[in-house]
């Protein structure tokens, strides 16, 4: 379907939720304070794909993004590699808590895909 609905007050702080969209995993993280402050603080502009954390959320506690590493394709892992976010196996990506590639051979960030709050505790994609 085109659009999908989440309500938000059942996932915890520093937690991860995978749902299904367009036949695509979505990666939804409830960032705590201080992965905020490390998404925020990396130097991003020397990054392999530069992108400030800012312009990856709408807000900062809520991280939405495809599950699909940009090298080839796989699913990334939740809370694995060497940068605090996801790790995909398949070649040895890593992803920041913002979901941008720090090492291994994928050539840009995990992708944001359109999505909105239309209540504060309901996130839609698409
Ligand atoms: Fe993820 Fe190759 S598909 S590193």
């Amino acid at each position: 379907q085109a659009k999908v609905e989440l309500s938000l007050g059942a996932i915890p702080e520093g937690k991860n939720v995978i749902i299904k969209w367009r036949g695509k995993p979505v990666f939804i993280r409830h960032r705590t304070q201080d992965e905020i402050s490390e998404a925020r603080d990396a130097k991003w502009e020397g990054l392999r794909d530069p992108q400030a954390d800012e312009d990856r959320v709408q807000r900062p506690e809520w991280l939405v993004m495809l599950g699909v590493c940009t090298h080839l394709g796989c699913v990334p892992i939740g809370e694995a590699g060497d940068f605090g976010g996801w790790f995909c196996p398949c070649h040895g990506s890593h992803y920041d808590i913002s979901g941008r590639i720090r090492k291994g051979p994928a050539p840009l960030n995990l992708e944001v895909p359109q999505y909105s709050f239309p209540e504060d505790e309901v996130l839609v994609i698409g």
